[in-house]
């Protein structure tokens, strides 16, 4: 039994300070995936403590991998895998857990997953995923909530052009094509520098991979990977839900320890809300004056544009703009679900299938609201932070699967956040 915990946000106090940004989630998820094709001992570095990660370690550990985890460092030893079966309780603990299927057939020929769980955005098909190792050669047969997948010849290299260019899918296709015969291309393989951070990891390995972030991967098969060590990319998302925390608020932040670069598709808005921000190759600082200016339009794109995982952190920080501003959703279907909780708090908000249309407030209120899912869940506690009162965020479990500590980093940054365990008991029955 785990108690429900809840946020407890009194509003109103400018975000200010500076905060070293947390290791990537995205990014270490699918390296430790990785971690089942080597040799010898891995060590995975600036792991953050988050529940995402801990599902991973969970499922590695129930692969048969031996699993330290010591100050944001897993170490995995995957000498002795003996399951090639995910179970459906870990599996629905993220999303993600579907990168095991690719790194499964590679490692034992054969995987049994069930469908993954994780962020409800609307559908998020696995078509890609299954089309894709169908054509290196696995056999996948869905049946039974499970897929059945063998590579009874072994995985071969195949010329694979995704019609989307899928972030998740193109993680599939490399973890699967690095230890397979012959030769793998990727055509629209997604550009995402997660992607590119998986790469270099499985380069320093000793994976021949090449034209990762650029649109076409080209990947010769090796034989087994040796293990490494190796430390994760910071997080652009939660570097830039910081800046937002200070856009908001009207105040003064600064994200170090983290790239810039891989945040320039965001940044730009911050400058057309009016911020000021000073730039360094692994900082950022965002001093807000006063109200937002209004967005004029963010329209959501494969990297290198505007990300989707910023559209709800951006909306956020429009409900107080001085102005309309305009949101187009082009990744995911269903990704407003948290609008009517920012309108419970004052937002103007009209949805109109993949737009929203934002009608700045000069103030939100606190109110009693539940993240419903990660970023949304993100983009709550921000405008709890703008609001007037009180507000009372529950489900939080949803926004702690992408952020490290963030109630006692926020904190820091001179917010209010209190976190307190609800009195009723949620069952999480062990897998
Ligand atoms: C990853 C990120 C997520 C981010 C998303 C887009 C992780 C753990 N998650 O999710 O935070 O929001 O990239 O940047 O890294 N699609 C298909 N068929 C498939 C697979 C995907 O049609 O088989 C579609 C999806 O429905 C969606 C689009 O492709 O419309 C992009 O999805 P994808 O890039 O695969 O997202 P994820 O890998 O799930």
């Amino acid at each position: 039994m785990s108690p429900m915990s809840k946020f407890i946000v009194n509003g109103g106090r400018p975000v200010i300070g500076r905060v070293s940004i947390q290791g990537s989630k995205n990014a270490a998820l699918p390296i430790l995936a990785a971690t089942l094709l080597c040799t010898g001992k891995s060590k995975i570095c600036r792991c953050s403590e988050l529940s995402d990660i801990d599902a991973s370690v969970d499922i590695l550990r129930s692969l048969g991998c031996q699993c330290t985890v010591d100050d944001k460092c897993v170490e995995v030893d995957s000498g002795r895998v003996c399951e090639y079966t995910v179970s459906e309780c870990l599996m629905s603990r993220m999303r993600s857990s579907i990168i095991y299927m690719g790194a499964l057939l590679a490692r034992c020929g054969r995987a049994e997953v069930s469908f993954p769980g994780g962020c409800e955005l609307g559908s998020r098909p696995i078509d890609l995923h299954l089309s894709s190792l169908r054509l290196m050669g696995a056999e996948i047969d869905e049946s039974g909530g499970y897929l059945h997948c063998e590579a009874p010849h072994g995985l071969h290299g195949a010329y694979i052009d995704l019609p989307v260019a899928s972030v998740g899918t193109t993680e599939n296709i490399i973890l699967a094509a690095v230890t397979a015969e012959g030769r793998t291309v990727i055509r629209n393989a997604a550009r995402e520098p997660e992607i590119v951070d998986l790469c270099a990891y499985l380069r320093q390995c000793g994976a021949k991979i090449d034209g990762d972030g650029q649109g076409v991967i080209a990947i010769d098969g090796v034989g087994r990977l040796r293990g490494t060590e190796y430390s994760v990319m910071p997080d652009r998302i939660a570097a830039v839900t910081y800046l937002a925390a200070a856009a908001i608020t009207g105040g003064d932040v600064e994200v170090y320890d983290c790239r810039p670069e891989h945040m320039y598709p965001v940044l730009s808005y911050f400058e057309q809300a009016g911020c000021d921000l000073t730039v360094t190759d692994s900082s950022v600082r965002l001093r807000a004056y006063g109200r937002p200016r209004r967005f004029e339009v963010i329209s959501t794109h494969v990297y290198p544009g505007f990300p989707t995982d910023a559209q709800p952190i951006m909306l956020a920080v429009s409900t107080v703009a001085d102005g309309t501003s305009m949101f187009v959703e082009n990744i995911f279907s269903c990704r407003y679900k948290y609008a009517d909780r920012l309108q419970k708090m004052g937002a103007h908000i009209r949805i109109s299938e993949r737009v929203a249309v934002v009608e700045g407030v000069e103030r939100l209120h606190g109110a009693k609201v539940s993240a419903t899912d990660l970023r949304g869940g993100a983009a709550v506690l921000l405008a709890a932070l703008a609001a007037e009162g009180t507000t009372v965020i529950d489900n939080i479990c949803h926004i702690e699967r992408g952020y490290e500590h963030i109630d006692d980093i926020l904190n820091s940054l001179n917010a209010d956040v209190k976190r307190v365990n609800d009195d009723v008991e949620q069952p999480n029955e062990p897998c």
